[in-house]
């Protein structure tokens, strides 16, 4: 079932199928920050990074939003549908906290009136810079109606996703949507896990998320076990 792989990135990568229109991607255990300065693999990760984000894709579906999961295929790797990537990663924001609180006069932990729609270049080699509408549309990566429909989705996903963590004692300051087409159809797709939000415990503000990696805070591993178990506990089970 599994071809080559035709895409490694940090964390995952891309194989082909025996059906050109469907990619597997393999969670893995590699973990970097700080733009890959900082890197480390902890067995394990890759698993819980998969099934939450596999449940996540669910929880999406079942709002009615469209997503490159189609099934879990083994405990890391699931079968999507391959996407056209849009290289712009976007982030909606709902609670002050890492690169926002150094390049604005936010306070980390200030709670925005609104989310904030945050996109950035997705482009190793410039380190991401942040885009404006201007300048994704000039550069050809969206065009406006995308643009606009890339927004709708990312506020939608945003309330769905806050709504689940919520009832289940979590807080999500922020977290990255990738997009990619299907045809014309704009599906979210890549992953939400552990690796690309921010999850705090309501109340204490613990960190369950790679803050926990990146700044040294613990053991990971038992930071993201512990967002499974509240996000995906049929796997514990
Ligand atoms: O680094 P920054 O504070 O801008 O990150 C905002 C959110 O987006 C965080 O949840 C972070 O994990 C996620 N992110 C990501 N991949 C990137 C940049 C940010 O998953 N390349």
């Amino acid at each position: 079932m599994k071809g080559e792989a035709l895409y490694g990135g940090k964390a995952k990568t891309v194989y082909a199928t025996s059906d050109p229109k469907r990619y597997i991607v393999k969670f893995r255990d590699d973990i970097t920050a700080f733009d890959a300065v900082k890197k480390a693999n902890l067995k394990g990760k890759g698993y819980y990074n998969a099934q939450i984000s596999a449940k996540l894709f669910k929880v999406l579906a079942d709002n009615g939003i469209s997503t490159h999961f189609i099934k879990m295929v083994s405990e890391d790797e699931m079968l999507v549908h391959a996407c056209d990537m849009i290289k712009i990663e976007v982030i909606p924001r709902n609670i002050a906290a890492g690169s926002i609180t150094k390049k604005y006069p936010f306070k980390e932990g200030e709670k925005f009136e609104n989310p904030i729609i945050v996109m950035d270049y997705k482009n190793d080699a410039a380190h991401d810079p942040m885009l404006n509408d201007d300048i994704a549309i000039t550069l050809g990566l969206v065009t406006e109606k995308e643009l606009r429909k890339i927004r709708k989705i990312a506020l939608r996903v945003n309330e769905v996703l806050q709504e689940y963590f919520d009832e289940r004692g979590l807080v999500l300051p922020d977290f990255k949507l990738e997009f990619g087409k299907i045809d014309k159809k704009i599906v979210v797709a890549d992953e939400i896990s552990c690796d690309t939000m921010r999850l705090w415990k309501k109340g204490t503000g613990q960190s369950l998320d790679k803050d926990v990696f990146r700044f040294d805070k613990g053991d990971l591993l038992a930071a993201y076990e512990e967002a499974a178990r509240l996000i995906v506990p049929e796997i514990f089970k």
